[in-house]
């Protein structure tokens, strides 16, 4: 049986189409990954699972439990974390996941016993007894992730888990999640940073415009994308459309160009050396000054960019939004 399993599902808000009709089927005990721009419909997705958000049309089932005709058996056996971290702030850390464990009707000692383990799994220990007000972004998003788990859920779904954490909190998410998939969790994962998905995702599907648009393991997409990339860097910025014009000529394709960093990509389907050696050979002739011409295997990035035309956000973009923040748990009463 598909952990998730998501047939035709739609959704507007007023003009603006969110989900124009997904199709996705996830199996049991992986990661999968939900890729796709700003707006794309992820989080759409992912509220319409946790039955925080109802569909206009379509069906949804999680473990084989319908989101619209069986809530309450879904959110016994999902947990999530949303985008925006939802704790409560008067509380202290302790104190919130304590909360979240009655809700889950666990008993009061063994709410304490499990806070208590998840406190430390998720190094807050020392700051267990201080109110939330007092943290910092990134251990309340560590808490909200603390409470996503205190009912082990068979079914986590993360939105943007890692979105503000620092480079040491996002390996301790990362040796988390693999820890969880270990223990027979099933994972839906959505994200900006593709080196996560490249790193955590056993399947993933690329979403734009509320569809799916790819979907398949990281290294089927990266097949798709073609056998390598060549990449170059044009010492001199003004000559960067004239370097795009040699390699569009030479490559047969049209080059995506980064202008911050001087750089052209292009797939690189076959006979990629000789391609190498025909691209210098054209930037000798026509003058144009490059460095770090070479082949090599596409990443994910790539993938995104030529599927979306758009460059993944990066961290120092990243923009609050304004939309209201999600329950932490999505157990009774605390929405
Ligand atoms: N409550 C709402 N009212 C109106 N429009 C909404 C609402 N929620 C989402 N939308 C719209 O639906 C579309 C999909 O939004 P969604 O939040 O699912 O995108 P996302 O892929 O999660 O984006 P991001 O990467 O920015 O989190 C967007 O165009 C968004 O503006
Ligand atoms: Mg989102």
């Amino acid at each position: 049986m598909d952990a998730i399993h998501i047939q035709d599902l739609e959704k507007t808000y007023g003009d603006t189409v969110a989900l124009a009709g997904i199709d996705l089927a996830i199996p049991e005990g992986i990661v999968y990954g939900l890729l796709g721009p700003n707006g794309a419909g992820k989080t759409t997705v992912v509220r319409i699972l946790a039955t925080l958000l109802k569909p206009d049309s379509g069906r949804a089932e999680v473990l084989g439990f319908d989101v619209l005709r069986e809530p309450e058996l879904v959110r016994r056996i999902i947990g999530l974390a949303g985008q925006f971290a939802a704790v409560d702030e008067i509380l202290t850390g302790r104190e919130n996941l304590e909360m979240v464990g009655r809700l889950y009707h666990l008993s009061a000692g063994e709410a304490r016993r499990r806070t208590v383990d998840l406190l430390e799994r998720f190094d807050l220990i020392a700051a267990a007894d201080r109110a939330v007000k007092t943290y910092s972004g990134g251990m309340r998003r560590r808490l909200d992730l603390a409470a996503s788990l205190l009912n082990r859920p068979a079914v986590l779904f993360l939105d943007e888990p890692t979105t503000g954490l620092d480079p040491r909190s996002r390996l301790g998410l990362w040796d988390i999640i693999n820890d969880l998939v270990r223990e027979g969790t099933t994972l839906l994962l959505t994200t900006q940073y593709l080196e996560e998905a490249d790193r955590l995702c056993q399947r993933l599907a690329v979403i734009d415009e509320g569809a799916v648009i790819e979907e398949g393991t990281t290294d089927e997409l990266k097949t798709r994308m073609g056998g390598s990339v060549l990449e170059m860097r044009v010492a001199d910025g003004d000559r960067l459309a004239d370097a795009a014009g040699i390699v569009e000529r030479v490559a047969r394709s049209t080059p995506q160009v980064d202008r911050e960093l001087g750089r052209l990509t292009a797939p690189a389907e076959r006979d990629g050396v000789s391609l190498v050696v025909r691209t210098a050979e054209a930037f000798d002739e026509a003058g144009v000054d490059v460095t770090d011409l070479g082949l090599r295997r596409p990443t994910l990035d790539d993938v995104f960019l030529n599927l979306t035309g758009r460059k993944p956000m990066q961290p120092e973009d990243e923009e609050t939004p304004g939309d209201a923040p999600e329950p932490a748990g999505v157990g009774e009463g605390r929405s």
